[in-house]
């Protein structure tokens, strides 16, 4: 199968109450991972590459390669939808001419009037080609690539004022945040997300700062209309976790337990298993 807008799947999944899940992309075993986790659960899966992850692994035509020639590779026929994660607006328009089939345009950063210009020439440039547009309202918070900025609440009028430009989804701040959350963190703003909602529609939304956050705001944020849930940090740290204890239980140091495969194996199934308990919690698992 090849790679699939992320429209579809994300109207099924605000119409069936759940939400699909978005998971970044940081190297191969990444790419392994999440294929054979969505695959296994005959679950839709969304795979997220940031700017970083970009030029780590060679640029978006080398990933859209990459993950096409491992999905005929594994067998994969479950819709896997590859995906622009914070683009600007070159990055966007890059990954749009290179194979990508969803792209996330995050103008936050631009005053509104100009956020709105700018989305509409990649909703323009996206559809000509069946690509999905997310585009973003008010800055989530916490590190991404090297940004950092506090929590914000996304304006519900200029979410809905976004919304009408023919986006297939929404990503708005509403006290979320990339990365671990502080420990004096207010939790999500369940009003402002429900007034979001009345405003925007049927269109479907988007939760980024998806790790970390109580299962039970995760399902109440479901409920009220988020369909779409990005996941990276406690991917990397299941990852991160395998590989430390591989180390530190002396296995590099025993027969050809130094090569590289070896050392980050267990990462890969970690990974995996994380990707697997995600999607369960988010509802979509078996959706495919
Ligand atoms: P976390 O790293 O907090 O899971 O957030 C991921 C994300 O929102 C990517 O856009």
């Amino acid at each position: 199968m090849y790679l699939v807008s992320a429209k579809e799947m994300l109207q099924e999944a605000e119409r069936g109450r759940y939400a699909v899940g978005h998971f970044n992309l940081n190297n191969m075993e990444s790419v392994r991972a999440f294929l054979l986790a969505a695959q296994e659960t005959h679950t839709p899966i969304i795979l997220g590459v940031s700017g970083g992850t970009a030029k780590y692994m060679g640029g978006y035509r080398t990933i859209t390669d990459m993950v096409q020639d491992f999905m005929h590779y594994l067998d994969i026929n479950v819709p896997v939808a590859l995906h622009v994660d914070h683009g600007k607006y070159e990055e966007a328009l890059a990954a749009i001419e290179q194979g990508f089939s969803s792209v996330m345009f995050d103008g936050s950063s631009y005053p509104i009037e100009e956020n709105i210009a700018k989305t509409k020439e990649v909703v323009r440039l996206a559809h000509a080609k069946g690509i999905s547009v997310e585009a973003e309202v008010g800055g989530i918070g916490g590190e991404e690539d090297g940004k950092i900025s506090m929590g914000e609440c996304a304006d519900p009028a200029q979410c809905e004022q976004m919304a009408s430009l023919g986006i297939d989804f929404l990503a708005a701040g509403i006290g979320n945040i990339h990365g671990k959350y502080p420990a004096d963190w207010k939790g999500l703003n369940f009003s402002l997300l429900g007034e979001i909602k009345r405003r925007t529609g049927d269109m479907p939304l988007v939760l980024h700062g998806g790790s970390c956050i109580p299962d039970d705001q995760i399902r109440k944020a479901i409920s009220l209309g988020v369909g779409k849930i990005n996941v990276n940090t406690e991917c990397q740290m299941a990852f991160t976790e395998a590989v430390r204890k591989y180390i530190e239980e002396g296995r590099d140091l025993t027969s050809k337990g130094f090569a590289p495969r070896a050392l980050l194996a267990g990462g890969l199934d970690a990974t995996k298993a994380m990707c697997i308990k995600k999607m369960t919690l988010f509802g979509c698992l078996g959706k495919a």
